[in-house]
This record gives structure tokens, C-alpha cells and sequence, in this order.
């Protein structure tokens, strides 16, 4: 087996199952868990709060230089903790969805966001979700996938729960941004699971992950 920490990156678009299933691998190989989408929408939270304007990248930049934030683990996940708060369903509304590929465009905020996720480490083997996990977080990692489904198929499963967003325009912002676009890494797995349960495609993640790493270099 591969040596420890490892960590097990999840790409795609919105909706395509990244954070349901990063959670059933998390929880079955006891790894911390990373929603990086959260630590985005935590930083468009904070500039809607600070009414910081989301087209401003000067001073989105300069607020993310500054802002009162750090990473804590709570029961297995990783938490961006603001001033000591976790602002869970704040950062969920339709008005921070809209705002979010704006901040994240900012490419001050990549720097910030790639540092505070590479230092994730700290808490041990990780299974980190987002939109550049495997092309620019850790592009080291053999352990690479990336999920899919028809954006038809994606955008009824978010009505399906009730929400209200935008995903063909907020993916359209991911995959054309200039830096760290949402891209498939070249090694990464692709699996499209539209018409799969979460139990189906979770189980093809963890067969997938025990073939790779049982091919790595043992740490002795
Ligand atoms: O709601 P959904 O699961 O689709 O998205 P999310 O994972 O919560 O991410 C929200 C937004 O954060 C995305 O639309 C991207 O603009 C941004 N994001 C990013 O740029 N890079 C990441 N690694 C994760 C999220």
C-alpha cells in the first residue's frame, strides 16, 4: 500500500454528486472530509456581509488578504471557521451561489484558498472536493476523479431538493475563468453517474482507490 497521508480528489460541475459521495469515502476509509466549495462560499458569505461588491477583485482580494478565518476538523469534517463561526446554511442561499464564481475568479483568492487546503494535510488522510483538486491543489495525487452527468440530468436533481441556482451559468463561470478552471485532470478517473444510486458510484470510487493503491510503492 501507497504511503500515508493520501488524499483522494474529487472534481466536477455543480450537482454531479461530489459532495455525497467524498462523504460515504470519507466516512468509509475514516479520512477528513473537505467541501472546498464551502471555504468559497464562506469567503462570497463574508463579502456580501462586509458589502464588499463580488466584481471588485481589488478589494475581494484585500479582503481575503485579511479576513478572520481558520480551518478547524469537527467529527471528521473540515470546517473555515469565521471569527470562531461555522456559518453552515448561511452560506447556502441563492444570493451567495450567484456571487460565488465571481470571488472565485479572483486569483488572490486561488493563492489563499490553495495554501489553507494544501495545509489540510495537517489533519490527516483527506478526501477534498472541488472544481481543481486534482489539476492544481494536489496534482500529486495518483488518486484522482472526476464526476459527471448531462446538465440536464444535474440541474434536476437540484430541483429535486428544493434549490434554487443556476447551475448552467455558474458552471459556464467555473469552466471559463482564466486561472484554475474546472477541468479534467488527464489521470483522472471519469465517471459519469448519471442513473447510478450514490451506493453504486461511491463503491466504484473505493474499488478504483484500492486497485491504485495497491499498485504505489509501500512506505518501508
Ligand atoms: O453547489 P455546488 O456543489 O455546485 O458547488 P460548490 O462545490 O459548493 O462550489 C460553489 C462554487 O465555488 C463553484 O461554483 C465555484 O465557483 C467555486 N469553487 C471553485 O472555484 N473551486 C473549488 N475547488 C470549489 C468551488
Amino acid at each position: 500500500m501507497a504511503p500515508d497521508p493520501y488524499i483522494i480528489a474529487i472534481d466536477g460541475p455543480s450537482a454531479s454528486g461530489k459532495s455525497t459521495n467524498a462523504r460515504l469515502i470519507a466516512r468509509a476509509l475514516g479520512c477528513a472530509y473537505v467541501d472546498t466549495g464551502a471555504m468559497y462560499r464562506t469567503l462570497a458569505w463574508y463579502c456580501l456581509r462586509q458589502g464588499v461588491p463580488a466584481d471588485d477583485a481589488a478589494a475581494v482580494a484585500a479582503t481575503c488578504r485579511d479576513w478572520p478565518a481558520r480551518l478547524a476538523c469537527v467529527d471528521g469534517h473540515v470546517r473555515l471557521l469565521v471569527e470562531g463561526y461555522f456559518p453552515e446554511k448561511e452560506i447556502r442561499t441563492a444570493e451567495v451561489s450567484a456571487l460565488v464564481p465571481r470571488i472565485a475568479a479572483v486569483p488572490q483568492v486561488r493563492d489563499w484558498m490553495k495554501s489553507h487546503q494544501r495545509d489540510c494535510t495537517r489533519f490527516g488522510n483527506l478526501v477534498m472536493e472541488g472544481r481543481d483538486i486534482g489539476t492544481v491543489i494536489f496534482p500529486e495525487t495518483p488518486l484522482k476523479f472526476y464526476l459527471d452527468a448531462a446538465a440536464e440530468v444535474r440541474q434536476a436533481r437540484r430541483e429535486a431538493d428544493g434549490v434554487q441556482d443556476n447551475l448552467a451559468e455558474r458552471d459556464q463561470r467555473d469552466r471559463q475563468r482564466p486561472v484554475a478552471p474546472l477541468a479534467i485532470a488527464p489521470d483522472a478517473i471519469l465517471i459519469n453517474n448519471a442513473g447510478q444510486t450514490p451506493q453504486q458510484t461511491s463503491e466504484r470510487i473505493l474499488s478504483e482507490i484500492r486497485r491504485i493503491r495497491a499498485l504505489q510503492p509501500s512506505a518501508s
